[in-house]
């Protein structure tokens, strides 16, 4: 049987509150329209959350965090913790994302710490994992991820793991337009699932470059039941072209 398909805008560093608040008047009617068919997430900074909160209260789409700090409180200057985002409702997080541990310092432990904090304030994970262009081309794409599930996951319960969502993301697809193939990212995906004791339960999706224009394909692909979606999150209606396409192509696969 099919996973719940999951579809999650990754705004990274864009959008106002004011900004945030446009997108929803234009999204969230057609995202209505799709919820009984998948879950919907916009992992926006932290800014705009509240305004996401009031906004989408009447909706089925859910809000997300794109990282938070693994103590609950404390004199951790700058940081949010996954405590407070569940204060104010979100249910989801970005956490490992390959902007993070290229720019800002991320590492296997420090995201496997964030993941179980998210976990224990009952928040749902989003846990990306993927290749840098270099590891491809030396063939490690396979031991890099298995590398980075097993050190974020490794102590995780069946049942925790089973409610987590991964995110298949290949560094040098990310925000590029050059997406990975999708019969390759199925397999790669594959080698996910198989990794930390099977992670057939939990939800798996791709990410990098996905468009409104390759999501069927992607989402056609048996392992692969959704997408963490950037660039092409941005515009409301076409994210929701997107997802449409996405479920369109899981209906054939
Ligand atoms: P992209 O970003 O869709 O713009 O490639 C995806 C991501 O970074 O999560």
């Amino acid at each position: 049987m099919r996973r719940r398909p999951l579809f999650a805008a990754n705004w990274k560093m864009n959008k106002t509150p004011a900004q945030a608040s446009d997108y929803v008047a234009n999204f969230w009617a057609a995202a209505e329209a799709l919820a009984s068919r998948a879950d919907i997430v916009l992992c926006a900074p932290f800014v705009d959350l509240e305004t996401l909160r009031v906004a989408l209260e009447p909706s089925s789409v859910r809000v997300g965090g794109q990282d938070c700090f693994w103590e609950p409180a404390g004199a951790y200057t700058g940081e949010i913790s996954a405590a407070m985002l569940a204060a104010m409702k979100v249910t989801y997080c970005i956490v490992g994302h390959s902007e993070r541990r290229r720019l800002f310092g991320e590492t296997d432990e420090t995201v496997a710490k964030k993941t179980a904090a998210l976990v224990r304030a009952g928040l749902t994970p989003i846990v990306c994992v993927g290749e840098t262009l270099e590891e491809k081309q030396q063939g490690a794409t396979a031991a890099r991820v298995r590398a980075q599930i097993e050190a974020g996951l490794g102590a995780m319960s069946d049942e925790e793991r089973a409610s987590l969502v991964i995110a298949y993301e290949p560094v040098w697809a990310i925000g590029t337009g050059l997406a990975d193939d999708p019969a390759s990212a199925n397999e790669t995906i594959g080698i996910i699932r198989a990794a930390a004791g099977g992670l057939d339960r939990a939800r798996v999706v791709y990410g990098g470059s996905m468009s409104a224009d390759n999501a069927r394909a992607f989402c056609a692909q048996p392992n692969i039941d959704g997408g963490l979606v950037g660039s092409a999150s941005l515009d409301p209606r076409g994210f929701i072209g997107l997802i449409q396409n996405g479920l369109s192509g899981m209906a054939k696969g």
